[in-house]
């Protein structure tokens, strides 16, 4: 079983930015998915450093082009490592064995008769590198690059590209999956509908000398792009090379949608006059915006992926950016989104789980994999639950469908979370006849982590490798990294000792700091209702004033130096924090995922130095003999925020 991935190859005129980030990341995590299922994988990405543009941003710098392509591309390749990002091979079309390959492949297609020299005249966008048709200009302008095209007439070299428009328009519709998402097939087909021109492949010298020279006239270089997609072969050391054979039947682009033309049907039909099978796939994702808005050098919101990382971690980054994008469609970037989704998904949902798991492990067994008693249904219905995300998961990550498999995984983990309060694994230690019990719970957890560190590391290469530690396993050990031999129910090993380990995911005190200024401002205005109660009876009027709602908690955690308070993030809907005299009476582990009733327009506190928005209300009563107080809730889940009537 084996596994070509590739990216585009990246222009070195601009420096790394999200838009390439993603692409990487994406072929990256695929790359990771398919060693996990057991693939051998080559993954390659690299430089694109002839043509136009790197001439004219380097004559900019006043630097020659080979000096400057040198410098942009040492930025591309140390970016990879910062991103986990760990390809094969990087390849520069400036290699010479990428540049003998070009020559060779021209010099067969020359001979085959497939390309002829001929006089031209048309529409140059220089952005584009390429002549554009008039029905392509919007307004007389180049529609990406928002500038006139220039009239040029010169004498040029063309490939016959017209001569195979029918045998691609045959494959793509015998090939549902040879681009996918649909849409993009559509788009191509529909293209394709028209007659299609032959290509110019060539750029007189005295025009452009920065590129390939043609084998058969060096008066002319090699238009960029025909130069461009023959990476995918030269770095395979087409023609005899061994991972040639090994590899290009199986090959899978990754692109967005920007350079969909050229790697549809330039591609393919350079490819059929070479003698070649096509690449097996081509997946096309959609442009990430920055808030909302196209990202650009003019506008000055270009991301940057190595700001983003010092800024949010590199887990969170590549966790977000797969999760956010339905691959296929447009996606927007903006720092409250990431920060949102670390938060929530990654602190709360993932981070406590594992964490209040662990720690459970270390209490309750010595910290050590219990050995479990037989499994009553609420373990089951955990293992169930599971079991099936690894199917959904192996079946989306197989089609480009990230967020999809994520969401899966991320119902196990709500699953997990709220399993951990029906069962109480707290209450089960108080009695050691519930010993067996508490084995059984404790087990089930652990196993359920494991499988979710195993799903996760294709994703999350860090998070996960510290989630197999502090569970006591190997890294490349079957049960973390083998999908096959190791995506079973049941095969932890009972006595494996856990490691201590830091928070995966701490969550981001900044931008609480913000929140609870917004949210403080919504609440603190004056109620005339606090000041006018007597606590003698009420009116309805004044009844209606109390704004009581249902929210749910998704954080609690002892406060340092108090022995009653808890601190609790809740969301109503909107994220807040509430102090609740309560740790008599609750564990913090044990309220996660609770829907508990609040009083949300409460003046504001402070307590123990801690801003309080609000009050969760509970019953002081004698409970076993004891008192205690019993948080009120609703009888039903409802959504948070629901207001109490
Ligand atoms: N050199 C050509 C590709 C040749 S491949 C044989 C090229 N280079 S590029 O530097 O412009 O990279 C384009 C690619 O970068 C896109 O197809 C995509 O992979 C990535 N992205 C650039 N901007 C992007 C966004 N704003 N959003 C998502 N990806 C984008 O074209």
């Amino acid at each position: 079983m084996n596994t070509y991935i590739t990216t585009p190859i990246y222009y070195v005129n601009a420096q790394p930015h999200l838009g390439h980030a993603y692409t990487t990341i994406v072929a990256d995590t695929y790359s990771r998915f398919r060693r996990l299922a057991g693939a051998t994988v080559r993954f390659q990405t690299g430089t694109d450093e002839h043509g136009d543009k790197i001439a004219e941003a380097a004559a900019k710098e006043d630097v020659p082009p080979k000096e400057y392509a040198d410098r942009i591309s040492r930025l591309f390749q140390d970016t990879w490592p910062l991103l986990e990002v760990q390809p094969d091979n990087f390849i520069r079309t400036t290699d010479p064995g990428h540049v003998a390959t070009v020559q060779s492949i021209l010099q067969k297609v020359h001979d085959s008769g497939d390309i002829y020299f001929d006089e031209y005249s048309g529409l140059y966008c220089r952005g584009c590198e390429r002549f554009l048709t008039e029905k392509e200009l919007v307004d007389g302008l180049c529609p990406d690059h928002q500038v006139p095209p220039q009239e040029i007439a010169e004498q040029n070299y063309f490939f016959r590209m017209s001569r195979y428009q029918q045998r691609l328009i045959e494959h793509i519709e015998e090939n549902p999956d040879f681009i996918t998402p649909e849409r993009y097939r559509n788009e191509v087909l529909s293209f394709l509908s028209e007659p299609l021109e032959d290509l110019c492949i060539s750029r007189p010298k005295s025009r452009l000398t920065w590129g390939i020279e043609l084998p058969f006239d060096a008066n002319f270089v090699t238009y960029v792009w025909f130069d461009a997609l023959i990476n995918y072969l030269s770095g395979l050391d087409y023609p005899d090379g061994e991972d040639f054979d090994r590899f290009w039947s199986v090959a899978e682009h990754v692109i967005a949608k920007d350079i969909l033309k050229p790697h549809a049907i330039y591609w393919p039909t350079m490819l059929m006059s070479m003698g070649l099978p096509l690449y097996k796939k081509l997946h096309v994702h959609g442009y990430w915006n920055v808030d909302d808005t196209k990202m650009s050098k003019s506008i000055g919101n270009v991301v940057r992926p190595a700001q983003l990382i010092e800024e949010y971690g590199v887990d969170t980054l590549r966790y977000f950016t797969l999760r956010e994008m339905s691959f296929g469609l447009d996606a927007s970037f903006s720092s409250d989104a990431i920060i949102a989704r670390k938060n929530s998904d990654l602190a709360n949902d993932i981070g406590n789980l594992f964490s209040r798991s662990i720690a459970m492990l270390q209490k309750y067994t010595e910290g050590r994999i219990p050995t479990p008693g037989p499994a009553g249904p609420a373990d089951l219905l955990l293992q169930k639950t599971t079991e099936q995300m690894l199917e959904i998961y192996t079946e989306e990550m197989a089609n480009f469908q990230f967020h999809r498999a994520l969401q899966a995984v991320w119902e196990v983990i709500s699953s997990a979370n709220k399993y951990i309060v029906t069962n109480e694994p707290w209450t089960l230690a108080r009695e050691s006849s519930n010993s067996k019990r508490l084995a059984t719970v404790l087990y089930t957890l652990s196993e359920c982590l494991r499988l979710l560190a195993m799903v996760l590391g294709p994703v999350m290469p860090g998070a996960a490798a510290k989630m197999v530690f502090g569970l006591g396993l190997e890294t490349g050990s079957n049960l973390v990294s083998d999908l096959e031999r190791g995506g079973r129910w049941g095969l932890l090993p009972a006595g494996t000792v856990l490691r201590p380990i830091e928070p995966l995911f701490p969550r981001m005190e900044r931008q609480q700091v913000k929140e609870t200024e917004k949210t403080v401002k919504i609440v603190s205005k004056g109620d005339p209702a606090q000041s006018e109660t007597d606590f003698g009876l009420i009116t309805f009027d004044q009844f209606q004033k109390v704004d009581l709602r249902v929210a749910e908690i998704v954080a609690a955690e002892r406060v340092k130096k108090s022995e009653k308070l808890l601190k609790l993030t809740v969301m109503a809907p909107e994220r807040r924090t509430i102090m609740a005299g309560i740790a008599e009476s609750y564990a913090p582990e044990e309220l996660i995922g609770c829907q508990v009733l609040i009083v949300a327009n409460m003046k504001p506190a402070k307590l123990m130095g801690i801003p309080s928005q609000g009050m969760v209300l509970a019953a002081r009563a004698m409970v076993d003999g004891k008192e205690r107080l019993v948080l009120s809730t609703v009888s039903k889940t409802v959504p948070t925020g629901s207001r109490v009537a």
